[in-house]
């Protein structure tokens, strides 16, 4: 087949070649991004006097039927014609004629692929933000149902402090906020135009940039052309901020499977997200979740992948930057993926609060105790000192902190009274936090109204 640029070439492409150069296997992904931006330049390039009203007519009718081909999986995608971009040129052509040929008059390949590239991530990036608000409502009424369980946070996977539950759901929740700040963040600088600046140096027919950005509907224009050919930094930053997310969710899912373990007994998962072992009837893996924090690996791969590719690259286009496109087509597909997995997981989430709780009492609230004293005027590194004494003492007694008298305490420390006992139960310890951003019910209470009115919940 002859191909679009074959006027200087003597011999036909070599067979090979042909398959290791081709990107239409998974660029063909942008197809929808590239008959719109097709429309778009025909139209400014009719506004522009370059072509006829009744040429721009051909043209655009030829791409809308096109269009309804691909959307209906019925339009067949050619190998030799390399790329989405050729594929979709010729087809025009071979429909009608050769006016067909003027389509790329005042382009490159090189601000097309930009163009398609930066309209379909800000399609995604809508999407993405779409799904991690979903997510994080999800964790939102969770949090509602769980202010009144009680459990330890854990430092150094130890207990540590006992929390009330719907603390720690809420900071996944700031979490996923700040990653959908970075996503909307990026969006800002995906969202210019680069179509207009050619093959590096601009275009040399009067195209009005401005027309063609307002028709496609983006904010505005990339302002150099070399720049706008070059560079591939927004989607290293949208590859970023997939990683990110990717890291969050699959912490949240590490916690969520140690959680579900029967040494920890804290959670139960719905068996509808579980899957059985083909060898122990016993088993309900929680495999979503494993999958969740194994697929965070590609998102990191994905990142590394693309910022490798740019580093040593001449200025400005090379052929290497087609290899951008699969890391970006897989990350997208990863994280909504796993956006929506993990939704599905906290709306089935079943809680063993009992065990929580039963957790939460003893050597967790020894804090609260140097801190009654170090409140009693002891310096805190003293207080802290009898506190871990105390501890020393009941782990040799094999006894629990509730079952200490006052009578034992005063052997650690006189400024101990009847009112220590209070700190005995964990949601008294608990709602001693009461700073901003603490795991009082009181402070908690108030992110949860905060986070229902930014979620538009209530
Ligand atoms: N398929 C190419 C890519 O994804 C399109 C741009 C090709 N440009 C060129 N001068 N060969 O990067």
């Amino acid at each position: 087949m002859e191909k679009p640029w074959s006027g200087r070439f003597s011999e036909e492409t070599d067979e090979f070649v042909e398959e290791f150069t081709e990107s239409v296997s998974f660029d063909r992904e942008l197809a929808l991004e590239d008959i719109a931006q097709n429309i778009a330049h025909v139209r400014t390039l009719q506004e522009a006097g370059v072509l006829s009203d009744e040429e721009a007519k051909k043209l655009i009718e030829g791409l809308k039927e096109i269009e309804r081909n691909i959307r209906e999986g019925r339009f067949e995608w050619k190998r030799e014609l390399e790329d989405v971009h050729m594929n979709i040129e010729f087809e025009l052509t071979k429909r009608i004629g050769d006016v067909g040929g003027k389509l790329h008059t005042g382009r490159s390949r090189n601000d097309q692929v930009a163009t398609d590239e930066r309209l379909y991530l800000k399609r995604e990036i809508e999407e993405i933000v779409n799904l991690l608000k979903e997510l994080r409502k999800a964790l939102v009424r969770t949090s509602e149902n769980s202010v009144d369980i009680v459990l330890p946070a854990y430092t150094h996977l130890q207990r540590a402090q006992p929390i009330r539950l719907a603390h720690y759901f809420l900071a996944f929740r700031e979490a996923f906020l700040k990653d959908t700040e970075r996503f909307m963040d990026c969006y800002r600088r995906v969202d210019e135009l680069p179509l207009g600046s050619g093959a590096v140096a601009g275009v040399d027919f009067p195209l009005d940039r401005h027309y063609t950005a307002e028709l496609l509907g983006f904010n505005g224009l990339v302002r150099n052309s070399i720049y706008a050919t070059a560079d591939r930094d927004c989607i290293a930053e949208f590859l970023f901020a997939c990683a990110i997310t990717g890291m969050h969710l699959s912490r949240l899912s590490e916690d969520i499977i140690i959680w579900a373990s029967e040494e920890f007994g804290y959670l139960d998962l719905p068996d509808k997200l579980c899957t059985g072992s083909s060898i122990m009837p016993q088993k309900k893996n929680p495999d979503v979740l494993e999958l969740i924090r194994g697929k965070t690996g590609r998102l990191y791969g994905n990142l590394v992948s693309l910022l490798t590719t740019l580093k040593g690259l001449p200025t400005a286009y090379n052929r290497d930057l087609q290899e951008d496109k699969e890391p970006l087509f897989d990350s997208v597909k990863t994280l909504k993926g796993s956006l929506i997995g993990m939704r599905k997981v906290i709306e089935g989430l079943k809680v063993r609060e009992q065990r929580m709780y039963s957790n939460a009492g003893n050597f967790v609230l020894i804090t609260d105790v140097a801190n009654y004293l170090a409140q009693k005027g002891v310096p805190f590194r003293k207080a802290h000192h009898i506190a871990g004494s105390i501890v020393a003492y009941l782990i040799e007694k094999g006894k629990r902190l509730e079952e200490i008298s006052l009578e034992e305490l005063k052997g650690f420390s006189e400024l101990f009274e009847e009112d220590v006992f209070l700190l005995f139960k964990p949601e008294n310890v608990a709602d001693r936090r009461k700073t901003y951003g603490g795991t009082s019910e009181e402070s908690v209470l108030k992110m949860i109204e905060v986070a229902k009115r930014e979620e538009g919940l209530s």
